[in-house]
């Protein structure tokens, strides 16, 4: 069964409630989604391995430790994924980052696959599928389908909201990928908003309606 690991810490709470503060503008906004994801970057690669290497210092050669070869992978799903991104490879230089890309159609309500761009090894790749809000939780479960399709073994979901209902539905369809979350909030309105949310995060992101 999936893990869900709430990153409450208070930064990330501060930052959080200005987000969704419908006063806050686009500016902010971006630059609060990064600061955020790269607080929770630290906290998702907590457990990466270490290994062991020589090394010289001005004054004596020494043992110290490094990220021991783990490839990472970053997919945001387009287009609010978007916004975690920076934050992410500030942190971690080398991941490769992906993108996918889906859209629900408007008869069937299913997630259509409109874009997809992954790293060339992405099954040898540790994968962390970031998305501001897991809101119904389609969008993410059709995300983390893909990527298994395409090879990954590893998976990761990364949000900054999420609703119970979205959890639950990850949890249903994929137990072995934990999820991490700067907030589980109440629910979700009959739009699929989540509540209370901090609107439509793309939108925001971007100053788009
Ligand atoms: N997507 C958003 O951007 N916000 C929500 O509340 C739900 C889905």
């Amino acid at each position: 069964m999936n893990k869900v690991i709430e990153i409450n810490h208070p930064l990330i709470q501060h930052k959080l409630t200005i987000m969704r503060d419908k006063n806050t503008g686009t500016k902010d906004f971006r630059e609060l989604l990064t600061e955020i994801s790269m607080l929770m970057a630290y906290e998702v690669t907590r457990n990466l391995p270490l290994e062991e290497v020589e090394i010289e210092t001005p004054l004596v050669k020494t043992k110290a430790n490094i990220i021991s070869g783990k490839k990472l992978g970053i997919v945001p799903i387009l287009r609010a994924g978007l916004g975690m991104v920076d934050g992410f490879v500030t942190l971690i230089p080398n991941a490769k980052v992906g993108h996918v890309g889906l859209y629900r159609d408007p008869e069937t309500l299913k997630p259509v696959e409109y874009y997809l761009k992954l790293p060339k090894d992405t099954p040898e790749r540790e994968i962390i599928i970031v998305d501001p809000m897991l809101a119904t939780g389609g969008s993410s479960v059709a995300a983390i389908d893909v990527l298994k399709r395409e090879g990954a073994k590893n998976i990761k979901l990364v949000n900054l909201v999420a609703s119970p209902e979205g959890i639950s539905e990850v949890h249903k369809y994929h137990p072995d990928v934990d999820i991490y979350v700067a907030s589980v909030d109440e629910k979700l309105n009959e739009h699929g908003y989540i509540l209370p949310g901090l609107g439509d995060a793309g939108d925001r992101l971007y100053g788009t309606k």
